[in-house]
């Protein structure tokens, strides 16, 4: 059982989050790319400025889990299509030390409540990423293709229903 709840990410949240995934990207993906192609990537994607330019996309949600001394995992998500069907899930990420509690089910449930519209969410994952692939199909996740990962890290491509009694 986590300490953690789930609550809207603000201006304010995202340094902590830049420091959350940096320490959760290397320990995830250390082992499957080299230290320094994992730098490269959250020095691009990560900054404290690339995560605000998130905050208030339209159809979008970040959320973050916090014990209110420190954050445990941040997840955001954006619908896809102009009907919002298809919601896309771009990140969900729980700090190494906070994994295996929980936190990420309840980041999970949170994001797909907050998109009524939606029918369907999809996420990719990288394919040696092995505790992530069990976490989305023990999540009733199937896979449904692959994708380059848009900056050429191959990854698995995973979807799954939505409904209204998912949440
Ligand atoms: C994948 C991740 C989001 C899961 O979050 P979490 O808080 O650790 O997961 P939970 O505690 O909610 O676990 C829920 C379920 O996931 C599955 N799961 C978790 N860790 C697993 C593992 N190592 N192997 C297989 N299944 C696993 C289990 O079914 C678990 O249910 P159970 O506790 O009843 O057995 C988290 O581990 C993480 O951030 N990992 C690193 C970053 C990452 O890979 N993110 C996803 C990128 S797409």
């Amino acid at each position: 059982m986590s300490t953690f709840f789930i609550r809207t990410a603000t201006p304010r949240d995202m340094a902590a989050v830049s420091e959350l995934l940096a320490e959760t990207w290397q320990a995830t993906y250390g082992a499957i790319y080299d230290a320094e192609r994992v730098a490269e990537i959250t020095g691009m994607w990560h900054t404290e400025k690339a995560l605000r330019a998130r905050l208030g996309q339209p159809d979008s949600e970040f959320l973050v889990a916090d014990d209110g001394t420190r954050l445990g995992g941040m997840a955001f998500a954006r619908a896809a299509s102009d009907d919002r069907t298809l919601l896309v899930l771009h990140h969900l990420y729980v700090r190494p030390d906070a994994q295996g509690q929980g936190v990420g089910t309840d980041l999970f449930s949170e994001i797909a409540g907050c998109f009524p519209q939606a029918t369907r969410i999809r996420v990719e994952v990288e394919e040696a990423n092995d505790k992530a692939v069990g976490f989305y199909v023990g999540l009733g996740f199937a896979r449904v293709g692959t994708s380059d990962g848009g900056i050429g890290l191959p990854a698995l491509v995973f979807e799954r229903p939505l409904g209204a009694f998912d949440a």
